[in-house]
């Protein structure tokens, strides 16, 4: 029998029960930094030490979390489905967790790039990128992260699996950073989905959506009960 296809957009509050900030909550990151200082091409190259620091900062944080109950629920899923991970986040928490297709849109905390040819992308051993850390090709290496003005090479993979669903799950973002927030959009009409968010509200153009007003750990866990049953 060919399981059915079950596609899930995660955000920064999955991983927030693991002791990971959100970006946009009240006390959220990007309160603490301002983006055009850490996550901006201009603010790597008016300040690439500000900008590995603060990257090395939730490296060495990362370190310390671990998957919660929803991104190991997630893995069951695949117990019974064909299951899609697309996450925002940078984190490894759900492969961490188990789950085995995750696609990355905003890039990876623990891989390092070339700042000069974006095809060469390295693991980060341990928890520091330093300045002298170099490519193959001898060019300074930077986190591998899309920063914010910057192209986002996954968004058309993520564009076309989301439109291969036959049950949509978004959880734990707000929806406020595109491209990834009009995945939605590429969803069919008919598709049941469901937003697993404590501040989860309805989103314009989008029917067949059940809201979850849940934190991602109990939620997500009674959904996937569900799911199973
Ligand atoms: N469980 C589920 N959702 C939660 C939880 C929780 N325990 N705690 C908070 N949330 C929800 C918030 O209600 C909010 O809707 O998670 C969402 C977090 O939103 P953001 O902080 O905006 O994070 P996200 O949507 O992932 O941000 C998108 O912006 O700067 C960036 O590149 C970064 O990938 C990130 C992108």
């Amino acid at each position: 029998m060919l399981m059915k296809k079950i596609v899930i957009l995660t955000g920064a509050g999955v991983s927030a029960e693991s002791g990971i900030k959100t970006f946009r909550d009240s006390g959220g990151l990007w309160e603490e930094h301002r983006v055009e200082d850490v996550a901006t091409f201009d603010a790597w190259e008016r300040d690439p030490e500000l900008v590995l620091k603060f990257y090395n900062e939730r490296r060495k944080q990362l370190y310390e979390c671990k998957p919660n109950a929803a991104h190991i629920a997630l893995a069951e899923l695949e117990k019974k489905f064909d299951v899609q991970i697309i996450t925002q986040n940078v984190d490894d928490l759900h492969e961490r967790g188990g789950s085995t297709k995750v696609l990355h849109l905003h890039g990876e905390l623990k891989k390092s790039r070339s700042t000069m040819d974006e095809t060469l992308v390295y693991p980060i051993e341990g928890w520091e990128l330093k300045m002298g850390d170099c490519c193959e090709k001898g060019s300074q290496l930077r986190p591998h992260i899309v920063w914010f003005g910057e192209a986002v090479p996954n968004i058309l993979k993520a564009a076309e699996l989301s439109s291969k669903a036959d049950i949509y799950m978004v959880i734990g973002t707000s929806l406020n950073v595109y491209p990834a927030a009009g995945l939605l959009g590429y969803v069919p009409p008919y598709v049941p989905k469901y937003l697993i968010d404590p501040n989860g509200n309805e989103v314009m153009g989008v029917n067949n959506l059940t809201i979850i007003k849940e934190k991602a750990g109990k939620g997500v866990t009674e959904l996937v009960k569900k799911l199973m049953a």
